[in-house]
């Protein structure tokens, strides 16, 4: 059986490494006997920067892209259009029985596209997530993928529901649990070894930490202009490390918001690698972001999250975890009420979110290659 993995930006990478080991375990244990599978790693190069790419290639330990499509930054027309030539003449030459996608990027959604129309199987992992917002991208980029998808994997219950909802077939789904857990049980250790929040001064539980690139905050000049107010505020109650992405970056500097402030207790920082990422996130007393991943994180490891958005694709970290969605007229109130209480938020950790997911992903792409 051969299989194209699709890798584009730095959410997937993380989606990508468990399959990978898994794929690795299989052929192990199945030497000879069996379906023996040989997979092609692809990145469409959506995210390039060392610190967005590479760095997380390294962290994981992953191999190498077999293809690198060099597509870049660009409109979202202009990059979907560069990933479906490039990707397409990829299919073309290697013929895979499937493409397997994750995570709602461009790249996915984009690769997804191609394979359909060429007669690929698709197999989506992440699928069946939706914050029914389209003024997203990334809701698009799950609608058309899902649509498209021969195998929907999904993370929780509440995707599982989705699907069904939009007529997909239930053959086609299969719950897995989350796939990005698989790889935060596998570094976590090494991430608390790092104790990355001393390279800014910080003492465990003692600072919050901020991530926030969505477009709908970051691309508009008076929208970052007043997060960056209520982030100076914010940083009076509890020192702040705000790991700047290259699109807040890009704006910032643009409206001329990237400076001194908050009498260095809102320190700005480069976007931190795998590990330092979530050795931080594990030791904060808080997390505040607009990611997808960072919620799904926060829940596992039981930090309580502030989302700044309407709403989110990923409802079971509000129902199960640890995450609260907030705006800029709630967030001090909201910070309040967490410094105040000493308790991190009741909750759990949702079914099937065990490290088990990659394995569990290839075992069902064997199943039903050999149907
Ligand atoms: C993309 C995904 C988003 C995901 C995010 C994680 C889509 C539609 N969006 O958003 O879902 O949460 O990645 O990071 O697929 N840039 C660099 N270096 C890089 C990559 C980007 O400087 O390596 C800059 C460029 O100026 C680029 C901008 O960031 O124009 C945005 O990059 P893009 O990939 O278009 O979207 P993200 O905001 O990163």
């Amino acid at each position: 059986m051969k299989l194209i993995l699709v890798a584009g930006a730095r959410p997937n990478f993380m989606k990508i490494a468990p399959l990978i080991r898994a794929i690795g375990i299989h052929n192990g244990k199945h030497k000879g006997l069996g379906t023996t599978i040989r997979s092609l790693l692809v990145h469409t190069g959506q995210h390039y920067n060392l610190e967005m790419s590479k760095a997380f290639f390294r962290n994981l330990s992953l191999p190498d892209p077999d293809i690198n499509l060099e597509v870049g930054s660009g409109s979202h027309a202009a990059q979907t259009a560069q990933i479906l030539l490039r990707f397409e003449t990829v299919c073309e030459q290697e013929a895979p029985d499937w493409v397997v996608v994750v995570g709602d990027v461009n790249s996915t959604m984009a690769s997804t596209l191609v394979a359909a129309k060429m007669g690929i199987r698709v197999a989506h992992v992440e699928a069946g997530l939706r914050s029914f917002d389209r003024s997203m991208p990334e809701e698009i980029n799950r609608l058309v993928t899902d649509a498209l998808a021969d195998l929907l994997f999904t993370p929780s219950e509440d995707a599982d529901a989705n699907l069904l909802c939009e007529g997909v077939p239930a053959s086609k789904i299969k719950r897995v649990g989350n796939i990005m857990i698989d790889t935060l049980l596998l570094h976590i250790n090494e991430a608390r070894r790092r104790k990355p929040f001393e390279q800014f001064g910080l003492m465990p539980k003692e600072y919050a930490f901020v991530t926030l690139h969505r477009p709908s905050n970051v691309d508009d000049g008076a929208s970052l202009a007043c997060i960056m107010d209520c982030l100076e505020r914010m940083s009076g109650l509890i020192p702040i490390v705000f790991a700047v992405h290259p699109r807040t970056r890009k704006n910032l500097l643009q409206h001329d918001l990237w400076k001194d402030r908050g009498k260095r207790r809102l320190i700005l920082c480069n976007p931190l690698g795998y590990h330092d990422s979530i050795g931080i996130i594990d030791q904060a007393r808080f997390v505040l972001t607009d990611s997808g991943g960072i919620q799904e994180e926060t829940t596992f490891l039981r930090v309580p999250c502030l989302t700044l958005r309407p709403n989110t694709e990923r409802p079971i970290t509000i129902t199960k975890g640890t995450n609260k969605l907030t705006s800029l007229g709630t967030l001090h109130e909201d910070i309040e009420v967490i410094l105040l209480c000493g308790e991190v938020p009741q909750g759990g950790v949702p079914e099937l979110w065990d490290g088990l997911t990659g394995e569990r992903i290839i075992g069902s792409l064997i199943e039903h290659h050999c149907l």
